[in-house]
């Protein structure tokens, strides 16, 4: 299968019919292992609409919803942990390996160009240690902590954008 080019994928502000979107995208469990330090039970949607209703309503977070030629793949975030600029993002699994988070990541640090800006990444996510490269971060360190959406204590990669 071919990956997408930068024109067909697009982003652009949440709107409240992507949100069940979102929910069944993080439903998946190979995304959720992969993700690993996930903040709560992916099934709860009580708890995901009232994370939602948290984060929309955050001025230190930029969201942004991930298009396809106008369908929703998936989304990014800028926020803020620690005091730090972190970002994080997540694609629908049916479009995993084509290129699309690489682009949109690489899209939205065109707009949002304030840095340095910060990412974890569970240590075997290779995935996603692998777009952070392709937009020019740089692991900065390792840290072991929690992995709620594995029960355990795993390795993570801590990487930075200047
Ligand atoms: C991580 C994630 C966002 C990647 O999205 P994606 O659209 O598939 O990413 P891309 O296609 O742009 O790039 C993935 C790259 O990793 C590579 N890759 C995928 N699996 C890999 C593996 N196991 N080992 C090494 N490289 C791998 C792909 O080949 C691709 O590289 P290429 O473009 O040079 O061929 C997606 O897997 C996801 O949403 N996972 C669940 C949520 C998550 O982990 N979010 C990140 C939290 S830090």
């Amino acid at each position: 299968m071919r990956n997408f080019s930068k024109d067909e994928i697009g982003l652009r502000n949440v709107i409240e019919t992507d949100l069940p979107i979102f929910f069944q995208h993080q439903l998946d469990p190979q995304a959720s292992f992969q993700a690993a330090f996930i903040s709560r039970d992916p099934a709860d949607r009580k708890a995901f609409d009232a994370h939602y209703a948290k984060i929309l309503g955050d001025e230190t977070v930029v969201m942004r919803t991930i298009v396809l030629q106008n369908q929703v793949v998936g989304h990014l975030a800028k926020f803020v942990m620690f005091d730090k600029p972190e970002i994080t993002y997540w694609i629908d699994k049916a479009f995993w390996n084509r290129g699309i988070a690489s682009q949109a990541l690489a899209l939205f640090l065109n707009q949002y160009q304030s840095r340095p800006i910060f990412a974890h990444a569970a240590a075997d996510n290779l995935a996603s240690i692998h777009v952070l490269e392709k937009c020019g971060f740089v692991t900065i360190g390792r840290e072991t902590s929690f992995a709620k959406a594995r029960n355990q204590e795993i390795e993570e990669v801590l990487m930075k954008l200047d």
